[in-house]
């Protein structure tokens, strides 16, 4: 099949390879002209383990290609997917900017039928707008198709080839079967391919990561009672999770959760239901226990050092929103971070992958070292903000030697509290005594 995927990012960069992988003929398309001719070069913009060899092994073998020329994808391309971004706009509402522009490029410059397939976050109603835009462009007959991705970042070729499930919707059969032919090769272990209409199947893609997100907030309002009343969280946890209708997955609590998908389907869901006049009130107080955790993971490092924080330094472990990607976007040691330096804290910090992102976001008011140690030479606190694998087991006796005060604020519970103590450091985590 001959594909054109729209957007080279997290997901488009992930669906084209893959889509690629399994033998079909994919052209990636982005407005980025830099982006484009470093993907050209083989240099991937992006941390995401197993994506490097998979886009080497199949632009070598011609089945992928990189382009900023809409026309020619277009043209060759049967089946058309949008995989643009679609950030919070300034009401909460996810900015549908970049789909509509690839939408009305599709249709000006279709030439024969398209299968038009809408793989970014939108909010309900938009594959109708999708359509409008396209028909007042072309004479052309076509199809939109929403087909949500679930991929999680840090495993993402992995989730693309081996799915929980695929959602295809679809207002024509024929439309859906030529998506179930396409998604077979990775859905041979029997996940299901779920056709639904294109409204439900928008609406899945939300509701999948609020409630996500939502026993995240929870997690975390339950790690902050348990502070309050001395009870630990680890154990409730685990309780909680041997219950078969609650299961183990997202109950972690820690600093909050950011990313680029559930901060911002989270408010995008809170706005469409202000606008068919439904307050998502569940919604609201997830996304207001999300922006308060970081808060109060600040609050504590305060609480330690008081007023006196001019010559104090801190050490940061984990810039990332998470392990195993190199994405900031509303990672929460951006506002742990920026609040720490607004104190007067000197910063440290470390990250496998997302140091020249975090630039970004500090430029130099922040210093990096080149592994997770460096940044603890004189640190008077060590915070542990994402949890890469590879600080679960420090050589504990070297921090204490490097650091000025064995202290550590443990945002995602990765050391056992006993042991620390032990060992002679004074030790905070979260719902954990
Ligand atoms: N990142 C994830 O884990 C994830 C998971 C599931 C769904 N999604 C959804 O998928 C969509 C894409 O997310 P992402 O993280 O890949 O975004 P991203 O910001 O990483 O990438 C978007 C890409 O689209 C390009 N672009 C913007 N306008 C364009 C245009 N008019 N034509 C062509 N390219 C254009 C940008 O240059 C950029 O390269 C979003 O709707 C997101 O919510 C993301």
């Amino acid at each position: 099949m001959n594909i054109g995927v729209f957007g080279t990012g997290y997901v488009g960069l992930v669906a084209g390879a893959c889509f690629a992988e399994s033998g079909n003929d994919v052209v990636c398309v982005d407005i980025d002209a830099k982006k484009v001719e470093k993907l050209r070069q083989g240099i991937i913009p992006i941390y995401e383990p197993g994506l490097p060899e998979m886009i080497e092994r199949n632009t070598r073998e011609e089945r992928l290609t990189f382009t900023t020329d809409f026309e020619a994808a277009v043209r060759k391309s049967f089946i058309l997917f949008i995989a643009v971004g679609t950030p919070t706009s300034a009401t909460g509402a996810a900015d549908l900017t970049a789909v509509f522009n690839v939408a009305r490029d599709i249709g000006r410059l279709m030439d024969r039928y398209k299968l038009i397939v809408t793989k970014s976050t939108v909010p309900v109603g938009t594959g109708e707008k999708v359509r409008e835009i396209i028909a007042k462009e072309t004479k052309h007959q076509f199809d939109v198709v929403s087909n949500p991705e679930f991929l999680k970042q840090g495993a993402a070729v992995e989730d693309f080839m081996k799915p929980d499930r695929v959602v295809v919707g679809a207002d024509d059969i024929r439309a859906a079967e030529i998506l179930r032919d396409l998604y077979a090769p990775f859905v041979r272990t029997g996940s299901p391919v779920l056709i639904m209409d294109v409204r439900t199947a928008e609406m899945v893609k939300y509701a999948a990561n609020a409630f996500l997100a939502a026993r995240i907030s929870f997690m975390n309002e339950i790690a902050n009672l348990c502070e309050e009343v001395g009870a630990d969280v680890s154990m409730i946890r685990v309780g909680m999770a041997a219950d078969a209708r609650i299961g183990p997955a997202f109950l972690f609590p820690g600093v909050g959760y950011g990313g680029s998908c559930f901060p911002k389907d989270t408010k995008a869901l809170i706005q469409t239901g202000r606008e068919h006049d439904y307050p998502m009130k569940i919604l609201e107080a997830v996304d207001t226990v999300n922006s308060d955790q970081a808060d109060r993971f600040v609050s504590k490092v305060r609480k330690h050092f008081g007023k006196d924080t001019r010559e104090k330094r801190v050490a940061v472990w984990g810039l990332s929103f998470k392990p195993r990607t190199n994405d900031m976007r509303e990672a929460p040691s951006i506002k742990i971070i920026k609040s720490l330096l607004n104190d007067g804290f000197s910063v440290g910090a470390y990250d496998p992958e997302a140091v020249e992102e975090a630039r970004r976001y500090f430029g130099d008011r922040v210093q990096y070292s080149t592994n997770n140690y460096g940044c603890l030479e004189g640190a008077d606190a060590l915070l542990v903000v994402t949890e890469w694998q590879v600080f679960r087991n420090p050589n504990f006796e070297r921090m204490k030697a490097m650091m000025r005060q064995p202290t550590v604020f443990d945002g995602r519970n990765i050391f056992d509290p006993g042991h620390m103590r032990q060992l002679g450091f004074t030790y905070y985590s979260i719902g954990r005594r």
